[in-house]
């Protein structure tokens, strides 16, 4: 895209022209930008904003967030340590009604945000970057992997990575023992990337 030619020095330019650039899809109100200082030990990638997100402007304030910050807290980690971003930078969503249902980003949408990505990931320089869910996985690698078969520790063309499941997956699981249990697989996998991130 015309956007990718830019050639931003700093983050703070990286989100300049993040901030300009339309969005792929109608009706975002805003481009969600990173959050979090440069150097940060753990880069957290999510999917892309929700609902929530895309009022506020910030990444992770919704359901999934909360659901994130509890998890974050549960593992030792310090969100306001930490780096936060999304693989999509805007919200993509379906009206029903006056509610606004998340739609998933297509492969193509994902590749087209992963320019910025990457870049704001060089800025970044974060011990470990740590994938949640598939879109983010695809983000990193620029490949369609599943993502059960990649949890764990990884390497993004030489920079250390983790994958593991998305918070909202959390969220949308029926049952509350299967919940419990996938939750607490998810704070187990948190400390792991916290003790590769020390
Ligand atoms: N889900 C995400 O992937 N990112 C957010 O910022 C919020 C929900």
């Amino acid at each position: 895209a015309a956007m990718a030619k830019q050639n931003p020095k700093t983050l703070a330019d990286l989100n300049r022209i993040i901030a300009a650039a339309p969005s792929l899809v109608p009706g975002a109100t805003r481009a969600v930008l990173g959050e979090g200082p440069i150097g940060a030990a753990i880069m957290l990638v999510g999917e892309q904003p929700g609902d929530a997100e895309d009022n506020a402007g910030r990444p992770f304030v919704g359901p999934a967030g909360q659901m994130l910050d509890r998890a974050l807290a549960e593992a030792g980690i310090d969100r306001t340590t930490t780096y936060l971003t999304n693989a999509v930078k805007h919200f993509k969503y379906q009206q029903r009604g006056k509610r606004r249902l998340h739609a998933s980003p297509t492969t193509s949408e994902v590749k087209h945000y992963r320019w910025w990505l990457m870049q704001e990931l060089g800025f970044v320089q974060p011990k470990l970057v740590v994938a949640l869910g598939a879109t983010a996985l695809l983000a990193l690698t620029g490949q369609p992997l599943p993502l059960l078969r990649n949890r764990g520790p990884i390497s993004f063309d030489g920079q250390a990575g983790f994958v593991t499941t998305h918070p909202a997956y959390l969220l949308r699981l029926p049952d509350p023992a299967t919940q419990q249990t996938a939750y607490t697989a998810f704070v187990a996998d948190l400390q792991h990337a916290r003790s590769l991130a020390s």
